[in-house]
């Protein structure tokens, strides 16, 4: 048991999680052959994650994605979440066979957390607004990682308070912490320089930790932590922040200074991933890649069944390589949506289609993680 995290660290995402939840069962039904499965999910994280809740927060409750075009792939309509299908959570917890987490604002009762709660927050930021202040950041939406953790803390009181055992509830839940950071390194490149985002990332790396902390204080057995996407790969930051011709990638077209920042990132939380698999033994930590399978995709659509303008938004205006710009932007009304949303990697510039999330869930579920190889071992 003391070598389980070890041993998770080879395996697929999917299996991992698998050996994790028999390890995190009752001790009580030890030695019983039956597979173990999470009861439910517990879920943190931003637009990427957010099935609902900023389409309820006051502050971005009239946000571009609830209104069409987003939600026509799958839902038929807008469902809250910023894409024009299902995200990586609805893939994965369909993989899991557990239900779909409430989403904390879409719920008031006990009752309608028992199946989990989904706290991820569109525009949500890993650093509290104060502290991303005295950087001279401003933020757009007041709720970051911190706020999450609180909501995650009400929750359980409310299960507590109504009689339901909060340390079962959390030993067999998943709890998937979906990216986070991203806002934060936007907004710092909006306000400030792309130095000024880069000196984020131990602070990011250090609110995640703490977010981690707390949820391993209430008894969380499982947590897997998303990874940074390839932040230069974005279409709204190629628009926005042209570079010089030596910052693009030869092959994909990226733009190699955001890009770095987002490698900093992922080694810093694998490192630190490391650092509390030594800590909690009896934990598992995974470490869930999205850069990878998003960079390749974008140096090589057609082999991974896209089309031919993996750095264009799918829906948008403004032409060239990118079809992004603010005036345009998906659902207003000088924006256009293209014909096949699966051919393209990016929705609307900033948000992911439903395609790449469906391939970025698989990629990530069924690759060997490469928790700690770049991580250092002298601890
Ligand atoms: C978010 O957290 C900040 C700082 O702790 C707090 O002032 C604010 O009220 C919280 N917002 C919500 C909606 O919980
Ligand atoms: C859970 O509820 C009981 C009363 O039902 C209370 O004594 C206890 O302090 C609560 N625990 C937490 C962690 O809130
Ligand atoms: C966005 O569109 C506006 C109005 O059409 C134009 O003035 C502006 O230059 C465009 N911005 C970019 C980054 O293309």
């Amino acid at each position: 048991m003391a070598q389980l995290s070890r041993l998770l660290m080879g395996l697929p995402l999917l299996l991992a999680l698998l050996v994790a939840a028999e390890a995190a069962a009752d001790p009580a039904t030890g030695g019983s052959l039956s597979l173990a499965r999470y009861t439910r999910v517990f879920a943190f994280g931003n637009s990427l994650t957010d099935t609902g809740n900023a389409a309820i927060f006051p502050a971005t409750a009239k946000g571009p994605s609830t209104r069409p075009p987003y939600g026509q792939t799958y839902f038929g309509h807008p469902s809250g979440r910023a894409s024009d299908g299902r995200l990586i959570i609805d893939f994965l917890v369909e993989e899991l066979e557990v239900p779909l987490p409430t989403p904390y604002l879409a719920g008031r009762t006990a009752a309608d957390f028992l199946d989990g709660a989904n706290f991820a927050l569109g525009g949500a930021t890993a650093l509290d607004p104060a502290f991303l202040a005295s950087r001279g950041i401003t933020s757009v939406v007041p709720i970051s990682l911190g706020n999450e953790t609180s909501w995650f803390v009400n929750v359980l009181q409310l299960l507590n308070s109504s009689g339901y055992d909060q340390r079962k509830i959390t030993a067999r839940s998943l709890f998937f912490v979906g990216e986070i950071g991203v806002n934060d390194y936007f907004l710092a490149l909006m306000s400030k320089s792309a130095d000024v985002a880069e000196s984020l990332v131990p602070h990011i790396i250090g609110t995640i930790r703490s977010a981690l902390t707390a949820m391993i204080g209430a008894g969380a057995r499982t947590v897997v932590v998303t990874g940074m996407l390839p932040l230069g790969c974005e279409p709204k930051l190629l628009a926005m922040f042209p570079g010089g011709p030596g910052d693009y990638d030869p092959v994909s077209g990226c733009d190699a200074r955001f890009n770095r920042i987002a490698v900093q990132h992922n080694r810093a939380l694998k490192r630190m991933l490391w650092e509390l698999r030594l800590r909690h033994p009896r934990r598992s930590f995974l470490y869930a890649d999205v850069y990878r399978s998003v960079a390749r995709a974008v140096a090589s659509p057609a082999r991974y069944g896209f089309g031919s303008k993996p750095l264009a938004a799918c829906c948008g205006g403004g032409g060239g390589p990118y079809n992004f710009n603010y005036t345009a932007f998906c659902g207003t009304p000088k924006s256009t949506t293209c014909a096949d949303p699966s051919e393209y990697i990016s929705w609307d510039g900033i948000h992911l289609t439903e395609a790449a999330h469906e391939f970025i869930a698989h990629a990530m579920l069924g690759e060997v993680l490469s928790v700690v190889e770049t991580g250092s071992r002298q601890a």
